[in-house]
């Protein structure tokens, strides 16, 4: 029994104990009577969402607006660093949108009607924290003007873009991957060595465009290219020589004919995608090449003493995998290709197609 009252006794004293802390901080904080209301408003502006939004309470610096049928851009509290409005019914962007919307990191608006008519000039200027900007799948015939120089990643695929301009991006020193791919580009369109400027890409993707040629003023930064699915009919001599650290090039489904036998002589490029052209030709296949695409084009043969002209023991060929199915090639691969190319693992040669199959009668 008295080990019992013991107990309560102590309990009892930790009990009042723990009742004087809590006053006293109680008392702390009510005396500090400045120090409430500051706290108060901090919490409030943190917690701030547009009404049409969520802005979950675990991560207040995003907001969810996707998915809405909205028609105007919410009005964005400036802590917003995250704002996701793709799919959508948006046609207009104006500097009254982003007014407060300084902190903002990543923009997605994509899936929406965005014309280039309704996106006010300088509508992006203020973002000054900008780094991710979804715009595909709208309806721009432009890219929109004063970008921010902080972005560096601007998504563009899905629009009807026919012109790039020195003046809207050269400015863009910051950006690393540009998607053009699906928009309306010209050989004509592309202006004012829109590209050079970009000191720092490493990614363009320009597939499914209209052009007839490689694209212009590449910057000697860049690491991947993609042209797919355009009317590109030649490589001029030498056109690779501005991009020396180029690690994948791919030029699918275009009008290639011949490349000349040199342009691929890159000390880092690694795939390379050709399927899909009229190439006839072998060309010079560099030491570092690792995957090769041929498939569907013209050839009858492929000689083998071209690709590799010499074989170096201590730097030998790093090509695996050569895709080469339906061509129209006739027996089967040289077999100097496997001293060539010590490392290859897969000839892919598939079905081929008879060399007059698609030569119908004259
Ligand atoms: C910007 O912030 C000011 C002051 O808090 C507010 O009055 C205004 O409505 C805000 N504008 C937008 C577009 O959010
Ligand atoms: C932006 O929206 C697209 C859908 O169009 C989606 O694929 C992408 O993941 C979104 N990006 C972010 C960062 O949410
Ligand atoms: C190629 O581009 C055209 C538009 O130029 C598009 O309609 C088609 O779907 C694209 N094909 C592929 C395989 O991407
Ligand atoms: C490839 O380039 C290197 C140096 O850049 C040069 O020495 C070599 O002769 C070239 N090879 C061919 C086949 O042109
Ligand atoms: C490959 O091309 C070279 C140079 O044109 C030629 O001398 C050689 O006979 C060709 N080899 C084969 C197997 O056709």
């Amino acid at each position: 029994m008295g080990f019992t009252s013991t107990w309560t006794v102590l309990l009892l004293i930790l009990l009042t104990e723990l009742k004087v802390l809590c006053q006293d901080h109680y008392e702390d904080y009510e005396t500090e009577e400045e120090a409430l209301p500051d706290m108060y408003t901090y919490t409030f502006d943190v917690y701030e969402c547009a009404k049409e939004c969520f802005c979950p309470p675990s991560y207040p610096y995003a907001m969810y607006c996707d998915h809405r049928k909205l028609k105007t851009i919410p009005d964005v509290p400036g802590h917003v660093r995250h704002l996701y409005v793709q799919f959508n019914e948006i046609e207009a962007i104006t500097t009254k949108s982003f007014t407060n919307a300084t902190s903002l990191r990543d923009i997605n608006l994509s899936h929406n009607k965005l014309q280039s008519s309704l996106v006010e000039r300088g509508a992006f200027t203020k973002l000054q924290q900008l780094i991710y900007l979804h715009l595909e799948h709208n309806n721009l015939e432009e890219v929109p003007t004063s970008l921010p120089k902080t972005l560096q990643r601007l998504h563009l695929g899905f629009n009807k873009i026919s012109k790039l301009t020195g003046d809207t991006i050269r400015e863009l020193s910051s950006i690393t991957v540009l998607d053009l791919c699906s928009n309306r580009l010209t050989d004509a369109g592309i202006r004012g060595r829109a590209l050079s400027g970009m000191k720092n890409l490493l990614q363009i993707n320009m597939c499914s465009n209209k052009l007839r040629s490689m694209p212009p003023d590449l910057p000697g930064s860049l690491l991947q290219l993609s042209v797919e699915n355009n009317s590109i009919s030649s490589i001029p001599e030498g056109y690779f020589r501005k991009t020396p650290n180029i690690l994948s090039i791919r030029a699918t489904r275009n009008k290639l004919k011949a490349v000349p036998y040199n342009v691929f002589n890159l000390s880092r490029l690694m795939d390379l995608n050709l399927g899909h052209n009229q190439l006839s030709k072998t060309f010079f296949v560099p030491q570092s090449l690792e995957h090769l695409y041929l498939n569907h084009n013209d050839y009858k043969e492929l000689n083998v003493s071209l690709m590799c002209p010499s074989v170096d023991r201590d730097h030998p060929n790093m090509l695996t995998y050569i895709r080469i199915d339906n061509n129209k090639l006739r027996g089967s691969v040289d077999y100097h290709a496997y001293t060539c190319f010590p490392r290859m693992r897969m000839i892919f040669y598939g079905e081929q197609q008879r060399a007059d199959e698609d030569e119908p009668s004259k």
